[in-house]
């Protein structure tokens, strides 16, 4: 995981830096692009990989009178978006995604 991610961070730089060596509008190489859908593919790989859900539930929740409730619906949330807002309340709109989700009954699901 150490590694992937050391990988993923030095093909990143060498993608930044071969673009920056690039004059505008030199972008006529497919090999180029093969690599830009590589970078961007990982990259959205790693993003997703790279939070975790226990410890931002658990830092979400922490003020929660219903702890267990609160943390079953923020893993749930955070296991669908990816993210899970600062702050133990509000703060949603930094998740549109754990914003826009509800429960059955037009609720809204994650805490
Ligand atoms: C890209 O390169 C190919 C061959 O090298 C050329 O035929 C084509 O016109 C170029 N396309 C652009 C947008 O420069
Ligand atoms: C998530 O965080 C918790 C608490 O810091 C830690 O024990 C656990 O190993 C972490 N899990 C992953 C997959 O990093
Ligand atoms: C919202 O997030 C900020 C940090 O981004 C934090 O300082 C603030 O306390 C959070 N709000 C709530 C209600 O937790």
């Amino acid at each position: 995981m150490k590694r992937f991610a050391f990988f993923l961070v030095a093909l990143l730089l060498l993608q930044v830096f071969t673009e920056a060596l690039q004059p505008a509008g030199d972008h006529n190489s497919s090999e180029m692009d093969d690599l830009d859908i590589e970078a961007s593919l990982l990259k959205e790989h790693y993003m997703h990989k790279k939070i975790n859900c226990s410890y931002a539930c658990a830092r979400r929740c922490i003020k929660s009178s219903r702890k267990n409730v609160c943390h079953r619906a923020c893993k749930t949330c955070c296991a669908r978006c990816h993210c899970v807002p600062p702050g133990t309340y509000g703060n949603k709109s930094v998740c549109p995604c754990y914003a826009k989700l509800k429960t059955h009954h037009h609720q809204p699901k994650c805490p």
